[in-house]
C-alpha cells in the first residue's frame, strides 16, 4: 500500500492533483506523519462517515486528550460517542438546531449580516475574516448560548487553538493548555450563574435537559459548550470566507447571484462540494475490516478524505469545475453522514445565505488585494486565517 505526505503539496493545486492521483491508485492509503490509513473514494470516506459500529467515534477520544495535554472537557462531547450515549446526548439537542428553532433565528442572523455588510462596504478595503466571515457565526453562536458579548473578542484566539489540538507540534502545546484552562474557567463560569439564575438561552436549555429521567451533570454540559462554541464559529467562518475568494474568482457568479437571489443557495453548496471547511472525517475500527478490497487491522486510526471524496469522478461529473447548480450538487460529505451528520448544518447554511443576501447587493465587485490566500494553519479546518478584499460599492 503506498504512503504519502500530506503536508507534502504546497497549494491547494498540488494537494487535488495528489488526491485525484490517490483516487486513481488504490483508494486506500497509509498516511505519513500518523500512520493513518486513508481513503480518498467517495463510497469509502461515506462508509467511514455512515458505519458507526465498524468505525467508531469514541475511540477517537484519546486523540483529543494527547499525554501533553491531559482531560479535554470535548474529548466527553457527543463528536466522540457512539450509541446507546451518542443518541442520547443528540436527541437532548437535536431540537434547538431543527427548522423551528432556525425559523425563529433567521430575522436575527439576517439583521446582524446587513450590519456587518453595510459597515464592511462603508470601509471599502477590510480584511473580511476580521469584518465579516468570522464575526457573523461567532456573534450568532454567542448569543445562541447567551453569553456575554464584551467576552466575544477572546473566541477567535479560542477556536483557532482547539483546532490545533489533533496536529499541534511541541511549540504550540503551551498556549494550547492556557485556552483549555481559560475555556474551562469562562464556560463554568457561565454553568454555574445560569445554575443560580436560569434565563431563555441554549445553556440553560441544557441544565434543564433530560436524559432518562437524569440531569446532564456540570461536566457534560460543559463538554458540548466546549463542542459548540468552536463548531459554531469555525467552520461556518470559512464556508463564508471560501464563498467569498470563489465570488472574486467567479465573478460572473457574483452577476448571477445579484441578479437572482434564489442563485445564492446554489452558490454555497458548490463552495461546500468544493472547499469542505472540514477536511477529515476520523474514526477507529472497530474489527478488522476492508475498504476498496485493501484490509485494514482492529484499532487502526482511519481517515476519510472529504475533499477528495467531494471531487470523486466516480460521483461528480469535471469535479474540479466550479458549476454552481451541477447534478448531485448536495451528495458532497461536507457535512458528514449519519448518525454524526453535523448538528448545525442547517444553521451554517442559513448563516452563509443571508451572509451573502447581505453582501452581494451591495457590491458590484469583490477584489482580492493579495494574489495568495493565507490560509488557516494545519490541514483539518481549511479556510482563509485573513482575507484582505476590495468592495466595490454597488
Ligand atoms: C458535526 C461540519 C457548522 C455543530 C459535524 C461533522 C461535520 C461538520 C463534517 C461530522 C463530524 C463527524 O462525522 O465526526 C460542519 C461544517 C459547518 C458546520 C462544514 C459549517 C459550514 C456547524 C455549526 C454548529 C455545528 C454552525 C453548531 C452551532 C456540530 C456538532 C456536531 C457536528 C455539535 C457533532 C454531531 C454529532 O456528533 O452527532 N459538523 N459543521 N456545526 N457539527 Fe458541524
Amino acid at each position: 500500500m503506498q504512503t504519502y505526505d500530506l503536508f507534502a503539496p504546497t497549494t491547494e493545486t498540488e494537494r487535488h492533483a495528489l488526491y485525484a492521483r490517490m483516487r486513481a491508485e488504490s483508494g486506500l492509503c497509509r498516511i505519513a506523519p500518523f500512520g493513518a490509513y486513508a481513503a480518498a473514494r467517495y463510497e469509502d470516506v461515506r462508509t467511514i462517515q455512515k458505519d458507526a459500529q465498524r468505525f467508531s467515534s469514541e475511540a477517537l477520544a484519546t486523540t483529543a486528550e494527547p499525554p501533553w495535554l491531559g482531560p479535554n472537557p470535548v474529548a466527553q462531547s457527543l463528536v466522540t460517542r457512539d450509541p446507546p450515549r451518542h443518541t442520547q446526548l443528540r436527541a437532548l439537542i437535536n431540537r434547538a438546531f431543527g427548522p423551528t428553532g432556525m425559523a425563529r433565528l433567521e430575522a436575527q442572523v439576517r439583521q446582524e449580516a446587513q450590519t456587518l455588510a453595510e459597515a464592511a462596504v462603508s470601509q471599502r478595503e477590510v480584511d473580511l475574516v476580521d469584518a465579516f466571515s468570522f464575526v457573523l457565526p461567532r456573534n450568532i453562536i454567542g448569543r445562541m448560548l447567551g453569553l456575554e458579548p464584551s467576552t466575544f473578542t477572546e473566541f477567535k484566539r479560542w477556536s483557532v487553538n482547539m483546532g490545533l489540538i489533533t496536529s499541534a507540534v511541541p511549540a504550540q502545546h503551551a498556549g494550547i493548555r492556557d485556552t483549555v484552562k481559560e475555556m474551562e474557567d469562562y464556560l463554568g463560569g457561565v454553568i454555574t450563574a445560569r445554575r443560580r439564575q436560569p434565563g431563555e438561552d441554549m445553556v440553560s436549555d441544557l441544565l434543564r435537559a433530560e436524559v432518562e429521567g437524569q440531569r446532564l451533570t456540570d461536566a457534560e454540559v460543559l463538554s458540548f459548550l466546549f463542542l459548540l462554541l468552536p463548531a459554531g464559529m469555525e467552520t461556518t467562518a470559512q464556508l463564508i470566507g471560501n464563498a467569498a475568494i470563489l465570488l472574486a474568482r467567479h465573478p460572473e457568479q457574483l452577476e448571477q447571484a445579484r441578479a437572482d437571489r434564489a442563485h445564492i443557495p446554489r452558490f454555497i453548496e458548490e463552495v461546500l462540494r468544493c472547499e469542505p471547511p472540514a477536511q477529515f472525517a476520523f474514526r477507529v475500527a472497530t474489527s478488522d475490516v476492508e475498504l476498496s478490497g485493501t484490509p485494514i487491522p482492529a484499532g487502526s486510526l482511519v481517515m476519510g478524505l472529504v475533499a477528495s471524496a467531494n471531487r470523486d469522478e466516480r460521483i461528480f461529473e469535471q469535479p474540479d469545475v466550479f458549476a454552481p447548480g451541477r447534478e448531485k450538487a448536495s451528495q458532497h460529505l461536507s457535512f458528514g453522514h449519519g448518525i454524526h451528520f453535523c448538528l448545525g448544518a442547517q444553521l451554517a447554511r442559513m448563516e452563509a445565505r443571508l451572509a451573502l443576501e447581505a453582501l452581494v447587493p451591495r457590491i458590484r465587485a469583490l477584489r482580492l488585494r493579495a494574489p495568495d490566500i493565507e490560509w488557516l494553519p494545519g490541514l483539518t479546518i481549511h479556510g482563509p486565517r485573513t482575507l484582505p478584499v476590495e468592495l466595490l460599492p454597488a
